[in-house]
């Protein structure tokens, strides 16, 4: 054994985005394809030396080769010791649960999270930090700059090891420490929500479907729920990662758990269901014929976090991205707590958690999660509900109709515009950036518009600037309309229009979702001219 020089030029576009670095398998196989990535990572942290490093993924297509690779490349840059998930297999959350308890210097997740996978899906590598996080863009722009300017990278020539049997191996120096993916997780699930009150819970019949999706929550959901929580063999369904994702989508919304949201729809339907996405970061929660949204789920979670052991101490604050629906701030505003609002992305928790001004936060995007780690949780979100709901003796569309009793209603709806040009994407961005200072005050038939911006948050932490966050029409009633294009998709631009409208009003609040938002919908038409730049009559997606 020993360490190798290769020869390397740079790549085109290595940028890591929001949640890292996302291409299609023909591309990150390339060869020295993510050999470069890596260097540029280990070149960015400066010294690796004698540090530990917690590497899993979500088990798609391609991860398994990646490990042995990132392995002997860590091993040539004198890491000390690497925790590698059995199989390659950790949950985003497991990775920065891991980090956290065991003290790494940090850890790499490979995953595309929500999208398809397979020889001809996506891939990606993500660099998390110390405290368990997605690195901070200063990291991630200085892991950039390696990737434009490098020459050469290191790797030992050591032969493939055993990630499949739990143990101790050695690659050069470096100890490669096979652990459970499961155990550390679930350890510190169990500190944070009542098994017993659940387990009882489940023993009295309560029923519900988990929906793995093919994905790597499936191991998470089916030790901790069938086993830790006795719910009987069959609540958790796909739940064996498939290295295509059994040729799903792994992103949980109700268009891609088509199956999950029949069955809930149906006569037989369980108490509850639920669905992860690839890396088991996100969340879906449904009630018998009641899909939750994420925006309601956070502010319900918030409103009855001290059901909970790990949160009986009160909410410090809460955070949520910026497009998420305002439920959340409501809930604040009665406890007392600040509600923080955040550009899209879950790296811009992080300060707020760190500095205790922040307890819960979430996203419109079905992702949930507070100060345990430092990303969101897919499995800890189905987990607080069940705690919820075996407290209050409730089911999910009781609690959710209660919440809008007391607290409003907030109709929320995301649509998506999937696969559009790039340039007609950013010239309709930037036509409409134009016309803001016009559309102030401007009388919209049903609605009028008090203010009209592009969204910039100072960070309150690190004093940090991000501009350009996404459009808004902010309407004198409260009612808002957001534009913004994502910045993890990998084919084209996708175009995201967000809808929210308040109602104070109970007996308004059984209007279908779609039908109560329709005036801001013509409105975002009028202002934008969606149809005619992306050429797309209807939304690709409506969640
Ligand atoms: C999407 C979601 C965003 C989430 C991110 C990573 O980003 O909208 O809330 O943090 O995935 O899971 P987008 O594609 O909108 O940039
Ligand atoms: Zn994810």
């Amino acid at each position: 054994m020993s360490i190798q020089t290769v020869t390397s030029t740079p790549f085109d576009d290595q940028r890591p985005g929001t949640s890292g670095l996302r291409k299609k398998v023909t591309v990150f196989s390339q060869p020295h394809y993510l050999e470069n990535f890596v260097q540029s990572v280990f070149d960015a942290l400066d010294d690796c030396a004698g540090k530990t490093l917690v590497l899993g993924g979500d088990g798609r297509f391609h991860n398994r080769v990646a490990v042995q690779i990132i392995l002997k490349m860590a091993a040539a840059h004198g890491f000390s010791k690497v925790m590698v998930g059995q199989g390659g297999i950790l949950s985003t959350p497991a990775v920065s649960c891991v980090i956290r308890k065991h003290g790494a210097f940090g850890g790499i997740i490979l995953s595309a999270s929500h999208n398809p996978g397979g020889p001809d899906g996506d891939v990606g590598i993500k660099y998390n930090i110390t405290n368990g996080g997605p690195a901070p863009e200063q990291v991630t722009e200085k892991i950039y700059e390696h990737t434009k300017s490098i020459s050469q990278y290191a790797i030992s020539d050591a032969a493939d090891i055993d990630i499949d049997q739990i143990g101790e191996r050695r690659v050069e120096q470096m100890v490669v420490e096979v652990i459970d993916p499961v155990a550390d997780y679930a350890e510190l699930m169990q500190r944070l929500f009542d098994f017993g009150a659940i387990k009882k819970l489940f023993a009295g019949g309560f029923t519900m479907r988990f929906d793995g999706m093919h994905a790597v929550s499936g191991p998470y959901a089916t030790a901790i729920l069938e086993g830790l929580l006795g719910a009987p063999a069959g609540t958790v369904i796909n739940g064996v990662p498939l290295e295509d994702f059994g040729g799903h989508h792994p992103d949980p919304n109700p268009v891609n758990a088509a199956e999950l949201m029949a069955l809930m729809d149906g006569d037989d339907a369980p108490d509850l269901g639920a669905a992860s996405d690839g890396d088991g970061d996100r969340n879906m929660i449904v009630g018998r014929k009641l899909p939750v949204t994420p925006s309601d789920s956070l502010a319900i979670l918030s409103a009855h976090a001290a059901v909970a052991p790990g949160y009986r101490a009160g909410l410090k604050g809460i955070a949520r991205s910026m497009p998420t629906s305002r439920a959340a701030d409501h809930v604040a505003r009665e406890l007392g707590i600040e509600c923080y609002e955040t550009p899209t992305g879950w790296k811009f928790f992080g300060n707020l958690l760190d500095a205790g001004k922040a307890t819960l936060c979430g996203e419109e995007s079905y992702g949930t999660g507070s100060d345990h780690i430092r990303e969101k949780d897919g499995v800890w979100a189905v987990l607080f509900w069940l705690n919820l709901l075996a407290d209050s003796g409730k089911s999910v569309s009781e609690l959710v109709s209660d919440h809008w009793a007391r607290y409003g209603r907030n109709y929320y709806s995301r649509h998506d515009y999937e696969g559009v040009a790039s340039h007609a994407a950013t010239e309709l961005m930037d036509s409409l950036r134009v016309k803001l200072g016009a559309l102030a005050g401007q009388d919209l038939g049903l609605y009028t518009v008090d203010a009209a911006d592009d969204f910039s948050y100072t960070d309150t932490v690190d004093g940090s600037v991000a501009s350009g966050q996404g459009i808004r029409l902010l309407m004198t009633n409260g009612a808002r309309i957001v534009f913004r294009l994502s910045g993890t998709g990998t084919e084209g631009a996708t175009l995201r229009v967000y809808f929210e409208r308040y109602e104070a009003d109970p007996a308004q609040h059984h209007i279908p979702t779609q039908q109560a938002l329709a005036g801001l919908i013509a409105i975002a038409e009028q202002v934008a001219g969606i149809i005619d730049w992306t050429g797309r009559p209807n939304p690709t997606v409506i969640t």
